[in-house]
């Protein structure tokens, strides 16, 4: 399975499919890595000798516009799925439905508890004693596709967002190479999620 993975940030859950695909049995791999702006996860692009695009949000006029030069550089690398993994940016409709269903996102919390970019924060801030990590199929909402996986992680009296973001990462990275695989085997059909 050919995977284009779609980073803003640091990109340590984009360093864990990188690591499960360099697993010879791994049935994916990571063909380009691209990202809104210069993302510090292309470093993981650098160390594994992964083709990088970048399509700066701030270079063009709309967002439909630059939603179109996000599709066609993703199309470029013909990948069979795509890969949001901290990619903090919402694509037009047409981008969706050019992509839909083959394309996912983690998420930091336990959906449809929490979405939006700031799930850790808002977590912690309800007061929750257990939150969560996620995997969706994107739709045209904000963290609003179809649930692949989901699991809860506790949240301590003690925490910090960096140290519950942290948690949340580890189970984060864990469900999404489990979800690529299962897409990858068969065992996940995406075209039964339709979206909603
Ligand atoms: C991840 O928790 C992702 O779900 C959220 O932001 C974080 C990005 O982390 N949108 P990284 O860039 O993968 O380290």
């Amino acid at each position: 399975l050919k995977l284009v993975v779609l980073i803003s940030g640091g990109g340590s859950n984009l360093r864990a499919l990188l690591e499960a695909a360099s697993d010879a049995e791994y049935p994916a791999r990571v063909v380009a890595i691209g990202a809104d702006r210069d993302a510090e996860g292309f470093e993981h692009a650098e160390a594994f000798g992964i083709p990088t695009f970048t399509v700066p949000f701030s270079s063009f006029p709309d967002r439909e516009s630059w939603g179109d030069e996000m599709l066609r550089q993703i199309t470029r690398w013909g990948a069979d799925l795509v890969v949001l993994s901290g990619f903090m940016r919402l694509f037009p409709p047409r981008v969706v439905a050019a992509l839909s269903p083959n394309m996912i996102n983690t998420h930091p919390a336990y959906l449809p508890e929490f979405p939006g970019a700031h799930g850790v924060r808002d977590a912690l801030a309800a007061g929750v004693t257990q939150t969560g990590a996620s995997v969706i199929v994107v739709d045209n909402g904000v963290d609003s596709g179809p649930i692949l996986a989901r699991e809860r992680i506790p949240v301590h009296p003690t925490d910090t967002e960096s140290v519950l973001h942290d948690r949340v990462k580890l189970v984060e990275r864990r469900l999404l190479v489990q979800t690529v695989l299962d897409i990858a085997n068969g065992t996940l059909d995406l075209t039964e999620k339709t979206l909603a």
